[in-house]
Protein backbone atom coordinates (compact mmCIF):
# COMPACT_ATOMS: atom_id res chain seq x y z
CA UNK A 1 0.00 0.00 0.00
CA UNK A 2 1.18 3.26 -0.55
CA UNK A 3 0.18 5.98 1.96
CA UNK A 4 0.14 9.58 0.86
CA UNK A 5 -0.01 12.07 3.61
CA UNK A 6 -1.90 15.49 3.50
CA UNK A 7 -2.09 16.82 6.65
CA UNK A 8 0.43 19.77 5.84
CA UNK A 9 -1.98 20.83 3.44
CA UNK A 10 -5.36 19.19 3.56
CA UNK A 11 -5.14 18.84 7.08
CA UNK A 12 -3.78 22.62 8.22
CA UNK A 13 -5.50 24.68 5.52
CA UNK A 14 -8.81 24.58 7.30
CA UNK A 15 -7.03 25.79 10.55
CA UNK A 16 -8.07 29.29 11.18
CA UNK A 17 -5.28 30.27 13.64
CA UNK A 18 -2.27 30.72 12.45
CA UNK A 19 0.73 27.97 12.03
CA UNK A 20 3.98 28.91 12.01
CA UNK A 21 6.39 28.00 8.97
CA UNK A 22 8.45 26.58 11.93
CA UNK A 23 6.32 24.13 13.03
CA UNK A 24 4.58 23.20 9.28
CA UNK A 25 8.56 22.29 8.43
CA UNK A 26 8.70 20.34 11.39
CA UNK A 27 5.31 18.36 11.08
CA UNK A 28 6.74 17.63 7.29
CA UNK A 29 10.35 16.78 8.54
CA UNK A 30 8.63 14.71 11.56
CA UNK A 31 6.37 12.72 9.21
CA UNK A 32 9.46 12.01 6.69
CA UNK A 33 11.41 10.05 9.86
CA UNK A 34 8.96 8.05 10.48
CA UNK A 35 8.57 6.77 7.22
CA UNK A 36 6.10 8.32 5.06
CA UNK A 37 7.66 8.44 1.39
CA UNK A 38 4.54 10.63 -0.15
CA UNK A 39 3.82 13.98 1.33
CA UNK A 40 1.65 16.93 0.11
CA UNK A 41 3.36 20.07 2.02
CA UNK A 42 0.95 22.96 1.28
CA UNK A 43 -0.79 24.68 -1.71
CA UNK A 44 0.08 27.50 -3.86
CA UNK A 45 -3.77 28.91 -4.17
CA UNK A 46 -4.87 32.36 -3.72
CA UNK A 47 -4.02 34.33 0.08
CA UNK A 48 -7.00 35.56 0.22
CA UNK A 49 -9.26 32.36 -0.35
CA UNK A 50 -7.01 29.88 1.91
CA UNK A 51 -4.84 32.27 4.34
CA UNK A 52 -3.16 29.20 6.23
CA UNK A 53 -0.98 28.54 2.96
CA UNK A 54 -0.01 31.77 1.99
CA UNK A 55 3.55 30.95 3.81
CA UNK A 56 3.72 27.52 1.50
CA UNK A 57 7.11 28.61 -0.41
CA UNK A 58 8.77 29.36 2.58
CA UNK A 59 8.07 26.29 4.30
CA UNK A 60 9.32 24.38 1.08
CA UNK A 61 12.66 26.67 1.34
CA UNK A 62 13.43 25.98 5.19
CA UNK A 63 13.01 21.71 4.50
CA UNK A 64 15.61 19.62 4.72
CA UNK A 65 14.37 17.37 2.25
CA UNK A 66 15.31 13.12 2.07
CA UNK A 67 15.83 12.05 -1.46
CA UNK A 68 13.80 9.64 -2.19
CA UNK A 69 10.29 11.02 -0.18
CA UNK A 70 7.84 12.97 -2.81
CA UNK A 71 7.03 16.09 -1.60
CA UNK A 72 4.12 17.61 -3.33
CA UNK A 73 2.35 21.02 -3.80
CA UNK A 74 -1.27 21.99 -4.25
CA UNK A 75 -1.80 23.94 -7.69
CA UNK A 76 -5.31 25.42 -8.85
CA UNK A 77 -4.11 26.82 -12.04
CA UNK A 78 -0.82 28.01 -13.87
CA UNK A 79 0.59 31.00 -11.76
CA UNK A 80 0.57 28.56 -8.60
CA UNK A 81 1.88 26.36 -11.16
CA UNK A 82 4.99 28.84 -11.82
CA UNK A 83 5.25 29.84 -7.88
CA UNK A 84 5.80 25.74 -7.31
CA UNK A 85 8.10 25.20 -9.42
CA UNK A 86 10.32 28.21 -8.08
CA UNK A 87 10.32 26.34 -5.13
CA UNK A 88 11.64 23.34 -6.64
CA UNK A 89 9.06 20.96 -6.24
CA UNK A 90 9.17 18.29 -8.88
CA UNK A 91 5.28 16.94 -8.60
CA UNK A 92 2.08 19.39 -8.26
CA UNK A 93 -1.58 18.32 -7.39
CA UNK A 94 -4.17 19.76 -9.46
CA UNK A 95 -8.00 19.47 -8.52
CA UNK A 96 -11.20 19.72 -10.28
CA UNK A 97 -14.68 18.67 -9.16
CA UNK A 98 -17.44 16.36 -9.76
CA UNK A 99 -20.18 19.12 -8.74
CA UNK A 100 -20.61 22.36 -10.62
CA UNK A 101 -21.77 24.13 -7.60
CA UNK A 102 -18.82 22.83 -5.13
CA UNK A 103 -16.44 24.34 -8.61
CA UNK A 104 -17.54 27.65 -8.48
CA UNK A 105 -17.47 28.12 -4.36
CA UNK A 106 -13.93 26.38 -4.46
CA UNK A 107 -11.93 27.63 -7.03
CA UNK A 108 -14.76 30.50 -8.59
CA UNK A 109 -15.04 29.22 -11.97
CA UNK A 110 -16.77 25.94 -13.91
CA UNK A 111 -15.76 22.42 -13.92
CA UNK A 112 -14.65 23.20 -17.84
CA UNK A 113 -13.23 26.08 -16.80
CA UNK A 114 -10.99 24.42 -14.36
CA UNK A 115 -10.11 21.56 -16.51
CA UNK A 116 -9.09 24.21 -19.27
CA UNK A 117 -6.87 25.52 -16.88
CA UNK A 118 -5.77 22.77 -15.87
CA UNK A 119 -4.46 21.43 -19.05
CA UNK A 120 -2.50 24.38 -19.97
CA UNK A 121 -0.64 23.18 -16.02
CA UNK A 122 -0.31 19.64 -17.44
CA UNK A 123 1.26 20.35 -20.28
CA UNK A 124 3.59 22.79 -19.01
CA UNK A 125 4.09 20.54 -15.66
CA UNK A 126 5.06 17.51 -19.06
CA UNK A 127 7.23 20.05 -20.71
CA UNK A 128 9.24 20.06 -17.74
CA UNK A 129 9.37 17.00 -16.56
CA UNK A 130 6.99 17.37 -13.21
CA UNK A 131 4.80 14.70 -12.25
CA UNK A 132 1.03 15.70 -11.72
CA UNK A 133 -1.41 14.17 -9.75
CA UNK A 134 -5.31 14.90 -9.99
CA UNK A 135 -8.08 15.19 -7.32
CA UNK A 136 -11.89 15.08 -7.87
CA UNK A 137 -14.03 16.18 -5.65
CA UNK A 138 -17.39 15.69 -4.51
CA UNK A 139 -17.60 11.97 -5.94
CA UNK A 140 -19.87 10.70 -3.20
CA UNK A 141 -21.71 13.73 -2.37
CA UNK A 142 -21.52 17.90 -2.32
CA UNK A 143 -22.05 19.84 -0.17
CA UNK A 144 -24.38 22.30 -2.10
CA UNK A 145 -26.05 19.51 -4.32
CA UNK A 146 -26.15 16.48 -2.75
CA UNK A 147 -26.05 13.51 -4.50
CA UNK A 148 -23.24 13.61 -7.32
CA UNK A 149 -24.29 11.60 -10.55
CA UNK A 150 -21.25 9.19 -11.67
CA UNK A 151 -21.06 9.52 -14.66
CA UNK A 152 -19.96 13.21 -13.59
CA UNK A 153 -17.05 11.51 -11.17
CA UNK A 154 -16.31 9.47 -14.80
CA UNK A 155 -15.74 12.77 -16.72
CA UNK A 156 -13.88 14.29 -14.04
CA UNK A 157 -11.33 11.91 -13.51
CA UNK A 158 -10.76 10.68 -17.13
CA UNK A 159 -10.06 14.22 -18.30
CA UNK A 160 -7.37 14.88 -15.42
CA UNK A 161 -6.02 11.34 -17.04
CA UNK A 162 -6.39 12.51 -20.62
CA UNK A 163 -3.83 14.95 -19.00
CA UNK A 164 -0.98 12.72 -18.27
CA UNK A 165 -2.11 12.56 -14.19
CA UNK A 166 -0.11 9.67 -13.05
CA UNK A 167 -2.91 8.78 -10.76
CA UNK A 168 -6.01 9.89 -9.82
CA UNK A 169 -7.41 10.52 -6.28
CA UNK A 170 -10.83 10.32 -5.84
CA UNK A 171 -11.99 12.66 -2.81
CA UNK A 172 -15.20 12.49 -0.50
CA UNK A 173 -14.62 15.89 0.51
CA UNK A 174 -17.91 15.61 2.70
CA UNK A 175 -16.63 12.18 3.88
CA UNK A 176 -20.39 11.34 3.43
CA UNK A 177 -20.07 7.97 1.89
CA UNK A 178 -20.47 4.63 2.71
CA UNK A 179 -18.77 1.31 1.42
CA UNK A 180 -21.05 -0.32 -0.87
CA UNK A 181 -21.28 3.10 -2.68
CA UNK A 182 -17.84 4.00 -2.57
CA UNK A 183 -16.86 0.39 -4.38
CA UNK A 184 -19.40 1.19 -6.97
CA UNK A 185 -17.75 4.85 -7.43
CA UNK A 186 -14.76 2.94 -7.79
CA UNK A 187 -15.76 0.08 -10.15
CA UNK A 188 -17.59 2.82 -12.51
CA UNK A 189 -14.10 5.33 -12.36
CA UNK A 190 -12.16 2.43 -12.80
CA UNK A 191 -14.00 1.22 -16.32
CA UNK A 192 -12.08 4.59 -17.68
CA UNK A 193 -8.96 4.45 -15.89
CA UNK A 194 -6.74 1.33 -14.51
CA UNK A 195 -7.21 0.73 -10.79
CA UNK A 196 -3.53 0.84 -10.67
CA UNK A 197 -3.53 4.71 -11.37
CA UNK A 198 -6.53 5.32 -8.89
CA UNK A 199 -6.15 6.56 -5.47
CA UNK A 200 -8.67 7.52 -2.64
CA UNK A 201 -9.23 10.58 -0.36
CA UNK A 202 -11.73 9.89 2.70
CA UNK A 203 -12.58 12.24 5.23
CA UNK A 204 -14.24 11.49 7.78
CA UNK A 205 -17.19 13.16 8.57
CA UNK A 206 -19.53 10.64 9.27
CA UNK A 207 -16.78 7.91 10.71
CA UNK A 208 -16.75 6.16 7.33
CA UNK A 209 -13.46 6.58 6.16
CA UNK A 210 -11.71 3.30 7.43
CA UNK A 211 -14.56 1.42 6.40
CA UNK A 212 -14.38 3.06 2.72
CA UNK A 213 -10.41 2.76 2.73
CA UNK A 214 -11.29 -1.63 3.68
CA UNK A 215 -14.11 -1.78 0.62
CA UNK A 216 -12.35 -0.24 -1.62
CA UNK A 217 -9.01 -2.41 -1.18
CA UNK A 218 -11.33 -5.04 -1.68
CA UNK A 219 -11.41 -3.44 -5.33
CA UNK A 220 -8.11 -3.32 -5.61
CA UNK A 221 -6.90 0.30 -4.46
CA UNK A 222 -3.78 0.18 -3.11
CA UNK A 223 -3.01 4.43 -3.06
CA UNK A 224 -4.60 6.07 0.07
CA UNK A 225 -4.41 9.88 1.30
CA UNK A 226 -4.63 10.37 5.14
CA UNK A 227 -3.82 13.18 7.30
CA UNK A 228 -1.97 12.64 10.88
CA UNK A 229 -4.22 13.40 13.54
CA UNK A 230 -7.03 13.56 11.34
CA UNK A 231 -6.31 17.12 10.86
CA UNK A 232 -8.25 19.03 8.05
CA UNK A 233 -11.08 19.80 5.94
CA UNK A 234 -11.89 21.94 3.20
CA UNK A 235 -12.80 25.86 4.12
CA UNK A 236 -15.16 25.57 1.26
CA UNK A 237 -17.28 22.38 2.47
CA UNK A 238 -18.03 23.61 5.80
CA UNK A 239 -18.66 20.80 8.74
CA UNK A 240 -16.41 18.10 6.47
CA UNK A 241 -14.02 16.69 8.99
CA UNK A 242 -10.42 16.06 8.29
CA UNK A 243 -9.14 12.94 6.35
CA UNK A 244 -8.87 9.72 7.55
CA UNK A 245 -6.21 9.58 10.78
CA UNK A 246 -3.10 8.36 9.14
CA UNK A 247 -2.63 6.55 12.55
CA UNK A 248 -5.55 5.04 12.17
CA UNK A 249 -4.86 3.50 8.89
CA UNK A 250 -1.70 2.32 9.70
CA UNK A 251 -2.94 0.82 12.74
CA UNK A 252 -5.30 -1.06 10.41
CA UNK A 253 -2.74 -2.13 8.02
CA UNK A 254 0.40 -3.10 10.51
CA UNK A 255 -3.25 -5.69 11.97
CA UNK A 256 -3.48 -7.08 7.97
CA UNK A 257 0.28 -7.81 7.98
CA UNK A 258 0.21 -5.15 5.20
CA UNK A 259 3.27 -3.46 5.10
CA UNK A 260 3.59 0.28 5.30
CA UNK A 261 7.31 1.05 6.38
CA UNK A 262 5.94 3.96 8.49
CA UNK A 263 6.33 3.33 13.01
CA UNK A 264 3.18 4.00 14.11
CA UNK A 265 4.37 4.93 17.94
CA UNK A 266 6.83 7.73 16.38
CA UNK A 267 3.93 8.49 13.97
CA UNK A 268 1.62 9.12 16.56
CA UNK A 269 4.07 11.38 18.59
CA UNK A 270 4.28 13.37 15.86
CA UNK A 271 0.90 13.63 15.45
CA UNK A 272 0.44 14.95 19.20
CA UNK A 273 3.03 17.63 18.12
CA UNK A 274 1.29 18.91 15.71
CA UNK A 275 -2.14 18.61 17.89
CA UNK A 276 0.27 20.59 20.44
CA UNK A 277 0.67 23.62 18.68
CA UNK A 278 -3.15 23.48 17.94
CA UNK A 279 -3.85 23.42 20.96
CA UNK A 280 -6.82 20.58 20.35
CA UNK A 281 -6.88 16.65 21.10
CA UNK A 282 -6.07 14.28 18.33
CA UNK A 283 -9.03 13.01 16.37
CA UNK A 284 -7.10 9.24 15.68
CA UNK A 285 -8.58 6.84 17.52
CA UNK A 286 -5.30 5.07 17.51
CA UNK A 287 -3.03 7.67 18.47
CA UNK A 288 -5.33 7.94 21.48
CA UNK A 289 -4.87 3.79 22.23
CA UNK A 290 -1.26 4.85 22.28
CA UNK A 291 -1.45 7.23 24.73
CA UNK A 292 -3.48 5.39 26.69
CA UNK A 293 -0.88 2.50 26.99
CA UNK A 294 2.14 4.18 27.24
CA UNK A 295 0.35 6.56 30.56
CA UNK A 296 -0.75 3.18 32.05
CA UNK A 297 3.40 1.64 31.07
CA UNK A 298 4.65 5.04 33.11
P1 LIG B 1 -10.10 34.12 -8.41
O1 LIG B 1 -10.39 35.23 -7.46
O2 LIG B 1 -11.19 33.71 -9.36
O3 LIG B 1 -8.74 34.39 -9.20
O4 LIG B 1 -9.65 32.86 -7.54
P2 LIG B 1 -8.36 35.35 -10.36
O5 LIG B 1 -7.64 34.56 -11.41
O6 LIG B 1 -9.54 36.21 -10.77
O7 LIG B 1 -7.29 36.31 -9.64
C1 LIG B 1 -7.66 37.11 -8.53
C2 LIG B 1 -6.45 37.35 -7.65
O8 LIG B 1 -5.97 36.09 -7.15
C3 LIG B 1 -5.28 37.98 -8.39
O9 LIG B 1 -4.59 38.81 -7.45
C4 LIG B 1 -4.38 36.82 -8.71
O10 LIG B 1 -3.02 37.19 -8.81
C5 LIG B 1 -4.58 35.94 -7.47
P3 LIG B 1 -4.89 40.41 -7.37
O11 LIG B 1 -4.60 40.90 -8.77
O12 LIG B 1 -6.33 40.54 -6.99
O13 LIG B 1 -3.93 40.85 -6.31
N1 LIG B 1 -4.29 34.53 -7.75
C6 LIG B 1 -3.41 33.81 -7.03
N2 LIG B 1 -2.67 34.11 -5.96
C7 LIG B 1 -1.87 33.12 -5.46
N3 LIG B 1 -1.82 31.89 -6.01
C8 LIG B 1 -2.55 31.55 -7.07
C9 LIG B 1 -3.39 32.53 -7.63
N4 LIG B 1 -4.24 32.53 -8.68
C10 LIG B 1 -4.78 33.77 -8.75
N5 LIG B 1 -2.47 30.32 -7.58
C11 LIG B 1 -8.44 30.80 -7.28
C12 LIG B 1 -9.33 31.64 -8.18
C13 LIG B 1 -8.35 29.42 -7.86
C14 LIG B 1 -7.05 31.44 -7.22
C15 LIG B 1 -9.06 30.80 -5.84
O14 LIG B 1 -10.40 30.42 -5.96
C16 LIG B 1 -8.37 29.85 -4.92
O15 LIG B 1 -7.23 30.08 -4.55
N6 LIG B 1 -9.03 28.75 -4.52
C17 LIG B 1 -8.41 27.71 -3.73
C18 LIG B 1 -9.37 27.08 -2.81
C19 LIG B 1 -8.68 25.98 -2.05
O16 LIG B 1 -7.47 25.97 -1.88
N7 LIG B 1 -9.48 25.02 -1.57
C20 LIG B 1 -8.96 23.91 -0.81
C21 LIG B 1 -8.20 22.93 -1.64
S1 LIG B 1 -9.23 21.79 -2.54
C22 LIG B 1 -9.61 20.55 -1.40
O17 LIG B 1 -9.33 20.69 -0.24
C23 LIG B 1 -10.21 19.26 -1.89
C24 LIG B 1 -9.18 18.12 -1.93
O18 LIG B 1 -8.60 17.89 -0.67
C25 LIG B 1 -9.86 16.81 -2.40
C26 LIG B 1 -11.12 16.51 -1.63
O19 LIG B 1 -11.11 16.46 -0.39
O20 LIG B 1 -12.12 16.27 -2.31
C27 LIG B 1 -8.05 18.42 -2.93
MG1 LIG C 1 -9.53 16.79 0.95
Amino acid sequence: MKIVEVGPRDGLQNESRPVSVEAKVSLIEGLVQVGIQNVECGSFVSAKWVPQMAETSTVLAKLRRVSGVRYSALVPNLQGFEEAVRCGVEEVAIFASASESFSRKNINCSIQESLDRLRVVANEAKARGIRVRGYVSCVLGCPYEGEVPLPAVEHVAGALAEMGCYEISLGDTIGIGTPRKAQAMVEAVAQRIPLKQLAVHFHDTWGQALANILATMEKGIEVVDSSVAGLGGCPYAVGAAGNVATEDLVYMLDGMGIETGIDLAKLAAAGRAIMKVLGRETTSKAALAIAACEKRSD
